[in-house]
């Protein structure tokens, strides 16, 4: 891996109203959030408390959208069966998902926010969902999940990246550089926030990988940079993306 890795983005949107037939513009404004949340360039980087600021990273990864695939349905919702994956099944099938980030933006069931394919699973499901009304930062994208952050999340899972409290009390997330946390985080925690684990830590509540509103998740840290670009190296999973 030299340099800033570069990721062709196929955005594949399924719709059966014209509002869930998100604009070229909406789509866009998600590309944009990726490079800046991937870059360290979000305006919010500089609200990363003092606490973290050695920790913070800029992961360097760039996100070029490739193309647009819409198909419009007749289905009001999917569900995390993988379906919208799926010609036979009413969806698209992914494109060239080796070497391509597929995205697939449509409407949830069960208030889901999204959901991605960790590092390798099949090929032909490969990439990641995301809710209509979460996705970028304009047009339908609705409060609090309007600054792209969902797509940012599911993205740092793609790329092996664990839950911030390891789906567990006080669980791991396999990343030294991010401290224990008790569980999940919603909303817009008051800074300082302490977790009664091990040592008590200040939680990283502001990282991308908590459940934190997207205004107030701001930061990846530097193990969590180590562990997406592992995915990158020589017989590592996502190697096909390094080429
Ligand atoms: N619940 C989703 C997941 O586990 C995504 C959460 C995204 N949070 C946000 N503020 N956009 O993958
Ligand atoms: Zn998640
Ligand atoms: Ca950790």
């Amino acid at each position: 891996v030299n340099g800033v890795i570069e990721i062709p983005v196929v955005v594949n949107v399924l719709y059966r109203t014209a509002s869930e037939n998100i604009s070229d513009a909406q789509i866009q404004s998600q590309i944009d959030a990726l490079n800046e949340d991937y870059n360290a360039t979000n305006a919010d980087f500089t609200l990363v408390p003092a606490t973290f600021s050695g920790v913070k990273a800029n992961v360097g990864i760039r996100f070029v959208l490739d193309q647009t695939v819409r198909k419009s349905t007749n289905k009001r919702s999917w569900n995390t069966n993988d379906y919208m994956k799926i010609s036979s099944r009413g969806g698209i099938d992914p494109t060239s998902p080796a070497t391509k980030l597929n995205l697939w933006v449509c409407t949830l069931s069960n208030d889901i926010l999204g959901y991605a394919q960790f590092p390798g699973g099949a090929s032909a499901t490969d990439g990641v969902v995301i809710l209509n009304t979460a996705f970028g930062r304009t047009g339908t994208a609705a409060a609090p999940f309007n600054k792209g952050r969902t797509a940012t999340h599911e993205v740092g899972h793609w790329l092996n990246l664990r839950h911030i409290w390891g789906d567990a009390t006080c669980g791991t997330d396999y990343v030294n550089d991010t401290p224990l946390h008790n569980t999940a985080n919603y909303g817009c925690p008051a800074a300082g926030h302490k977790s009664t684990c091990t040592g008590t830590p200040v939680e990283m509540t502001m990282n991308y990988m908590d459940y934190t509103d997207d205004a107030c998740m701001y930061m990846f840290s530097n193990g969590q940079k180590s562990r997406m670009l592992a995915t990158f190296v020589s017989g590592g999973p996502r190697y096909s993306f390094a080429q």
